[in-house]
């Protein structure tokens, strides 16, 4: 009698330090995985949930036999309500929220099990992206660095995000996690590059053809909203140096401040910010080319 009580308690110590409580999920533990085996093997990522057995997302139907019965075992709540019980709701949520996640598919990207790659994820990153977006749009003669990594998630969040396109900040924030800001902040800075989203009005985030992920070469992009410029009569003009209706040369000659490049308007002016008016590459800008000024 004395024993039995004392084995009684032992084992109610035993329970309560977690004994056998849902450190491992072996079968002996785990009746399901006497069938389930491939709940076994090792993984690069298991559901640390699996630890506490499998009831907390299925459930045994009353009145059928497992696995004799279809439908004999049921998830507990369709996904995703399932997922909420345990994550929280509003990191899906957002000003912008990604489309399978609003159309309640976890399962589209992770295995709610275990996986072979990090974070359940039914694949790896970028391999999962392009499974739903064009892998081309990320291609092409350059390739911004983390794109070309792979680490889309180096801007972008998985679900959801208090900006748009789930961005993990907007434009230029977003930027200067990994370009200095000081470049960008200088004392004159170009209208177009301080506006919030304004890098992208120049700039393509993953790829393009053009040099320095710009949307349209040099010339054609500062016209498209410097329409006037594009004669180079601004540049004697205002000189005032009495060179009349004279057209300063603009673009389809060499650049005699770098002979590798043409001449063009970032020949003479920043695209983000500078410490000289006009957005100057430098002060006393004619004498760049002009040693007679
Ligand atoms: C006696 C062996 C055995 C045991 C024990 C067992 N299963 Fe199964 N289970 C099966 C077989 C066989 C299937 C059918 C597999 C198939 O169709 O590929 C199955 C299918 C399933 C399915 C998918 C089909 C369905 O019915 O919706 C789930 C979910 C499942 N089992 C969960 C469990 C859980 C949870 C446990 C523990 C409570 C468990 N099983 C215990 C053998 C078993
Ligand atoms: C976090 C919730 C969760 C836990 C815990 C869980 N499952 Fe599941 N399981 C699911 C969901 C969700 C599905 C449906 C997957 C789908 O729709 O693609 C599923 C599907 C299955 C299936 C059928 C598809 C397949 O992958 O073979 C089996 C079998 C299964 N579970 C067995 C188990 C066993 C055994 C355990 C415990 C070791 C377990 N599950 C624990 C959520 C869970
Ligand atoms: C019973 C609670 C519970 C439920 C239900 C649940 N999870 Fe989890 N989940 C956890 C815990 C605990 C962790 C580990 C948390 C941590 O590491 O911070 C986790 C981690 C994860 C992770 C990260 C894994 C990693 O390796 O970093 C993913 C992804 C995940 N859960 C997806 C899901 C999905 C999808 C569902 C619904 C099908 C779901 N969870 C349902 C408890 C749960
Ligand atoms: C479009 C694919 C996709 C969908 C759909 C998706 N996830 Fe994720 N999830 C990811 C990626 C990718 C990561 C890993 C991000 C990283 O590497 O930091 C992740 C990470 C997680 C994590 C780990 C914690 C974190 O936020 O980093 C949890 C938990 C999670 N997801 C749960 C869910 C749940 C629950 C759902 C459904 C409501 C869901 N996911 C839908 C792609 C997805
Ligand atoms: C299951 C399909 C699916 C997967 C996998 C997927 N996406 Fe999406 N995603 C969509 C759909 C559908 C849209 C809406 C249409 C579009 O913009 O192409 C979208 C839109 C987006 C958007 C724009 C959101 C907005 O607010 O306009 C971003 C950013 C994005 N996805 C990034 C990713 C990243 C990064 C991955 C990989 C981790 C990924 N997606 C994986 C289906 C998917
Ligand atoms: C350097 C930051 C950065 C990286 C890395 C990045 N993105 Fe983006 N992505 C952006 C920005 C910024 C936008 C918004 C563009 C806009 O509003 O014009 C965007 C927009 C998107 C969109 C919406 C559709 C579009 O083209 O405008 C999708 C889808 C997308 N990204 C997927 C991805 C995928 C997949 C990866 C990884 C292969 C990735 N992104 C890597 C910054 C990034
Ligand atoms: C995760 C880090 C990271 C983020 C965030 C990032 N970049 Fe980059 N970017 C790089 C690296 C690395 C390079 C290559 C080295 C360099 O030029 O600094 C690069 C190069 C560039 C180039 C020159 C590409 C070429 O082919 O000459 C441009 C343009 C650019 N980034 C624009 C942006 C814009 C716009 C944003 C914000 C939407 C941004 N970057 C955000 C890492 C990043
Ligand atoms: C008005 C158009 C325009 C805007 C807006 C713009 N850029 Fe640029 N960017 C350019 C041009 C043009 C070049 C190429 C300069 C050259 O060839 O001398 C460039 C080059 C770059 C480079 C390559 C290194 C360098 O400085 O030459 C980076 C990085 C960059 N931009 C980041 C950004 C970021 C971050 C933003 C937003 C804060 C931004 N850009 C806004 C036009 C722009
Ligand atoms: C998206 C439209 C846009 C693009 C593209 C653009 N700009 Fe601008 N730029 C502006 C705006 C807006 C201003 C401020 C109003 C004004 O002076 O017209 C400005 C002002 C300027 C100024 C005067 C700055 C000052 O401090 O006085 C210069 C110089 C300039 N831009 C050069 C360029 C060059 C060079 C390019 C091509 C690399 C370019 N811009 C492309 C919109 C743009
Ligand atoms: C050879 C050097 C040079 C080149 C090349 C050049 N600029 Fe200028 N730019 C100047 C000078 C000098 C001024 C100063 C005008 C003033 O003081 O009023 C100026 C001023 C400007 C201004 C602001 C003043 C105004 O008139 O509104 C803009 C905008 C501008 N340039 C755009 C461009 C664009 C766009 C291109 C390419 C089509 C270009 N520039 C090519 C030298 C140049
Ligand atoms: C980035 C180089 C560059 C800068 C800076 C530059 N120029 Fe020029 N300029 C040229 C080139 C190239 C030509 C045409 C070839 C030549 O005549 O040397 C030219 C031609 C001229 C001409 C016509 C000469 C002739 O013989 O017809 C005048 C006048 C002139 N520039 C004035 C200026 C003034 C004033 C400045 C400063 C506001 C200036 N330039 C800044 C490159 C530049």
């Amino acid at each position: 009698m004395k024993n039995v009580k004392s084995l009684s308690l032992i084992a109610t110590v035993l329970i309560a330090l977690g004994f056998f409580g849902s450190r491992t999920y072996a079968a002996e533990e785990n009746p399901c995985l006497v069938c389930h085996v491939k709940f076994n093997k090792p993984a690069t990522s298991v559901h640390a949930v699996l630890a506490s057995g499998c009831q907390a997302c299925h459930m045994t139907v009353e009145g059928k036999k497992h696995p004799e019965h279809k439908d004999s075992i049921q998830l507990i709540r369709d996904v995703p309500q399932v997922c909420y019980d345990c994550h929280d709701r509003s990191q899906f949520k957002g000003k912008s929220v990604h489309p399978p996640v609003i159309i309640d598919t976890c399962t589209a990207c992770h295995n709610p099990h275990q996986s072979n790659f990090k974070v359940l994820l039914t694949k790896d990153i970028p391999g999962l992206c392009f499974d739903c977006h064009n892998e081309s749009k990320f291609k092409d003669k350059s390739v911004h660095p983390p794109v070309g990594k792979g680490l889309c998630m180096s801007c972008h969040k998985p679900h959801a995000s208090t900006f748009s396109k789930m961005l993990i900040n907007d434009p230029p924030e977003l930027c200067y996690r990994c370009h200095d800001k000081k470049l960008f902040t200088k004392k004159h800075v170009h209208v177009a590059a301080a506006i919030p989203n304004g890098c992208n009005l120049c700039h393509n985030p993953h790829a393009g053809s053009n040099q320095a992920l710009l949307l349209q070469p040099v010339f054609d992009l500062c016209i498209s909203c410097h329409s006037d410029q594009k004669e180079g009569m601004h540049i004697i003009g205002s000189m005032r140096l009495g060179f009349g209706e004279s057209i300063h040369p603009v673009k389809g000659i060499d650049d005699p401040s770098n002979p590798s490049k043409k001449l063009t308007c970032t020949s003479c002016h920043t695209p983000h910010s500078s410490d000289f008016p006009n957005l100057f590459l430098n002060n006393n800008l004619c004498k760049r080319c002009h040693k007679e000024y």
